[in-house]
């Protein structure tokens, strides 16, 4: 089990990852570009990544440091990606991570699935602060991250180490306080989309 319990979006289940999720996840997971602005995820894949991949969950969730969803489009429950936070308790703060399998890329689904765990995460973990990064010049998770109403807090240079090169990461986050107003504070150059934060009943504020 890596996830405490569902949760239904307008058009997704966010359910616990399972043994049968695994012949999915080297699918989709292993496609080069999946790897390419990621950092665990390696390239190749093969059945024995996920494996580990699903016994870290496991193991993470058991001890209280993560909480990691497979995403499917309902009404099925086949594995179109995942979506998990990492959490550090003391600080009642979490990373929000998260990939999608490209056949389901341009929909919307990366959007909806870490809207509603963040929700989840400030909702039902009582969480202060979520945050995320992205790889410089990945626009997809860029836009993911605005639209769900994160702050740009800023660029870690050189900060990650991906095959042969040095990667650049953009930082973002949200306070919980933001949340529940609907996005970030105004001021910095963050939720440049000018969309508020989704709550998780999909309202924004002032609906
Ligand atoms: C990032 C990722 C999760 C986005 O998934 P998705 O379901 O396609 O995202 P959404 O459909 O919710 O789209 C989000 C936005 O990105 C845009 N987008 C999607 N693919 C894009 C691309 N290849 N280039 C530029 N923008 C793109 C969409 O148009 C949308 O923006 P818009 O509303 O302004 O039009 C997916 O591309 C992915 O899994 N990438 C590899 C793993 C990864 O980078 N994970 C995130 C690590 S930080």
């Amino acid at each position: 089990m890596t996830a405490p319990q569902e949760i239904r979006t307008a058009r997704l289940l966010l359910r616990s990852l399972e043994r049968e999720d695994i012949p999915a996840i080297v699918r989709l997971a292993g496609a080069y570009e999946i790897a390419a602005t990621t950092v665990q995820i390696p390239h190749p894949y093969a059945e024995n990544d996920a494996l580990k991949f699903l016994t870290q969950a496991s193991e993470e969730f058991q001890a209280g440091r993560a909480v990691s969803f497979a995403i499917s489009i309902s009404p099925g429950r086949g594995l179109c990606g995942a979506v998990g936070l990492h959490l550090a308790d003391a600080h009642r703060r979490a990373e929000l991570g998260y990939w999608i399998g490209m056949p389901f890329w341009g929909q919307g689904y990366a959007t909806e699935a870490a809207s509603a765990a963040v929700a989840f995460g400030f909702e039902t973990l009582n969480l202060r602060r979520i945050y995320a990064h992205h790889f410089a010049g990945n626009t997809a998770s860029q836009r993911v991250l605005e639209k769900i109403g994160m702050r740009h807090e800023g660029r870690f240079r050189q900060h990650i180490q991906k095959w042969d090169q040095f990667i650049d990461i953009e930082n973002y986050g949200l306070l919980a306080e933001e949340f529940r107003k609907g996005g970030p504070a105004s001021g910095g150059d963050s939720n440049r989309s000018g969309e508020p934060a989704r709550r998780s009943d999909g309202s924004r504020e002032g609906e």
